[in-house]
């Protein structure tokens, strides 16, 4: 497997060649959701650069970025079905952040307020700061990301738009365990009882999905949080339903749009997102 440490040997390597590239920027602790994404970058380009670094501006906690899982080496095993398409990139801070490694500001006309802006304050600068350096070193033609990130999703668009680089961003669906826990790499972090109690959040987010057309979102919210306290191992962080076209909060739904529920959830330390979409349908009962 061909693997960099440095953005510029990776355009050395890519100069002689005629090529579409396809970026897959990860923190490492691959799961299947990340090899979709690669699954799908390796059918549309020549090239799949996939990142693995662990952006330390991201993380507003200290202790969840000294705790967030890594192994290069099962990652390494998990990528080697694509080996002949593949570079990997294991950038030290130095190649993405040249100068200090600190995040710049960004605003995104709101999109990045509420959810997960709100409860974890500078991610998403610190997401954008990050993705604007791969995006500017390694010039794909296309990169991916997965829809369990929704609002990360939507920033990053917002900020392809402002750079102006012409990447398509091509979004992912949801990959999802046999008991339907959205993957994510801090799963792994999960001990066996959290691990048993989580997938209480897709099922509740499911019977919701169920009730959309009856129940008001006071009703969702009030039948989301009385399913995470009946488990002792989880905590209720937030319970959203959001306009997908400006993320912001509302217990008001319109007929005719289109929206999401956004969750967060604690298992001990180890915190969980999903995300479902609420059918466009001209039924809701107003709250
Ligand atoms: O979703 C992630 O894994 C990270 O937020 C990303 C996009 C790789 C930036 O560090």
């Amino acid at each position: 497997m061909l693997v960099f440490t440095t953005h510029t040997e990776i355009h050395s390597f890519l100069s002689d060649k005629k090529k579409s590239v396809g970026l897959v920027p990860t923190m490492g602790a691959l799961h299947k959701g990340h090899i979709s994404l690669v699954e799908i970058a390796a059918q549309e380009n020549e090239w799949v650069i996939v990142s693995i670094f662990i952006n330390p501006t991201q993380f507003n906690n200290p202790e969840d970025l000294a705790n967030y899982p890594k192994n290069l080496v099962q990652d390494k095993i998990a990528l080697s079905a694509y080996d002949e398409k593949l570079i990997l990139y294991v950038p030290e801070p130095e190649d993405l952040y040249p100068e200090k490694l600190e995040s710049k500001e960004y605003h995104f006309n709101g999109l990045e307020k509420h959810m997960e802006g709100a409860f974890r304050p500078g991610h998403f600068n610190g997401v954008a700061t990050v993705v604007e350096a791969l995006f500017k070193k390694l010039i794909p033609n296309r990169a991916y990301f997965g829809e369990k990130d929704y609002q990360q999703l939507q920033i990053i668009k917002a900020l392809n738009k402002q750079l102006d680089l012409k990447i398509k961003i091509v979004e992912c669906p949801i990959i999802r365990e046999k008991d339907g826990l959205a993957m994510s790499s801090r799963n792994t972090l999960l001990n066996p009882e959290q691990r048993e109690a989580a997938p209480v959040i897709f099922k509740s987010l499911k019977e919701i999905k169920f009730h959309q057309t009856q129940w008001s979102v006071s009703e969702m919210e009030a039948f989301f949080q009385a399913s995470i306290e009946r488990e002792s191992q989880l905590k209720l962080d937030y319970f959203y339903v959001a306009k997908t076209s400006d993320l912001i909060p509302t217990y008001n739904l319109e007929a005719g749009m289109t929206y999401r529920i956004f969750v967060a959830v604690f298992a001990g330390k180890t915190r969980l997102i999903d995300t479902v979409e609420l059918e466009k349908k001209n039924t809701f009962t107003p709250c």
